[in-house]
């Protein structure tokens, strides 16, 4: 699907500033405006050719679909400021832990999505998981998918289960950031060049996420296929099931899950 709805972008901070250079390099051919309170935070996407402009009220009005960018307990400002300019516009809010409920009452008249992408929108490699407000068309929906696609892959889903993609995918890349750190020590304590350490430990890990992905095969079934019998991958596999490192990221992910919940109490997200 072509697209060239024009795009205003409220808040052009690290995920802000992520979707849009997706966009760009996903060749999205419609124009992007960015808003933030934050002017530097501008400039760069100035270079990319993306216009700027320091008031959410006119961006909006010259815009067809919206994103919301800022942190939860800044929501609620930018849709009450908005309020009048999305009557009918696509508003696609990508702050963690605020509802679609939360959303519609502070903008009945939008057409509202939310989102939970991660930072892998920085290159075109992001899961995003959206769910809709039931006034939502399929046609718009798929404008949905055509844009989420340009940013890495998307799956819709029923809210119930944003808090858990917050904790397992949003969150993600600050995980799989620790195993790729613990493993290029590993390098470094076994001698490797600092350079070769971090540069093959990033891409075992990339190459394992596609073997899953792109083979559509269980990780077990990864996991076997390096593990000769009597060899180095059996000996380090003993170690590591030693380490309660399985239980230690399923309590992770149980406590941040819980968090959103905590968060949304405690900013009245409700
Ligand atoms: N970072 C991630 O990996 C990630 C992943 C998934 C979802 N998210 C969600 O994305 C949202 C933004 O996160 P982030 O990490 O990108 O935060 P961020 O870097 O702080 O970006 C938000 C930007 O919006 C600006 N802002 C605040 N109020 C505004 C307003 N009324 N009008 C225009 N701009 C405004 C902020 O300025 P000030 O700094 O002056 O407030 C800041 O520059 C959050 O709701 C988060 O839950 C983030």
């Amino acid at each position: 699907m072509m697209m060239n709805d024009k795009i205003a972008v409220i808040g052009a901070g690290m995920m802000g500033s992520a979707i849009i250079k997706s966009l760009l390099k996903g060749g999205y051919r419609g124009q992007i405006t960015a808003v933030d309170i934050q002017l530097q935070k501008l400039e760069a996407l100035e270079k990319l050719g993306v216009k700027t402009c320091s008031d959410n009220q006119n961006a909006v009005n010259n815009a067809d679909i919206v994103f919301i960018i800022v942190k939860p307990g800044d929501v609620e400002k930018v849709l009450k400021e908005i309020n009048m300019e999305v009557k009918g516009k696509l508003v696609i809010s990508v702050a963690a832990t605020v509802p679609l409920a939360y959303l519609c009452k502070h903008a009945p008249d939008a057409k509202i999505v939310r989102i939970m992408p991660n930072l892998g929108a920085m290159v075109q490699a992001a899961y995003t998981a959206y769910c809709c407000e039931t006034n939502i068309t399929l046609e718009e929906k798929q404008k949905i998918q055509t844009l989420l696609n340009m940013m890495g892959t998307c799956d819709e889903v029923d809210e119930k289960y944003m808090d858990a993609i917050t904790a397992v995918s949003g969150s993600g890349p600050g995980y799989m950031s620790i195993i790729i750190e613990a493993l290029t020590y590993a390098g470094l304590k076994a001698g490797l060049p600092r350079n070769i350490a971090l540069k093959s430990a990033a891409q075992a890990v990339l190459g394992t996420a596609k073997l899953v992905l792109d083979l559509n095969e269980e990780p077990a079934k990864i996991k076997d296929m390096t593990t000769t019998p009597g060899g180095t991958t059996i000996e380090a596999i003993y170690q590591i099931e030693q380490s309660q490192i399985r239980p230690a990221m399923i309590r992770a992910i149980e406590e941040a899950t819980k968090k959103s919940a905590q968060i949304r109490e405690k900013l009245n997200l409700t």
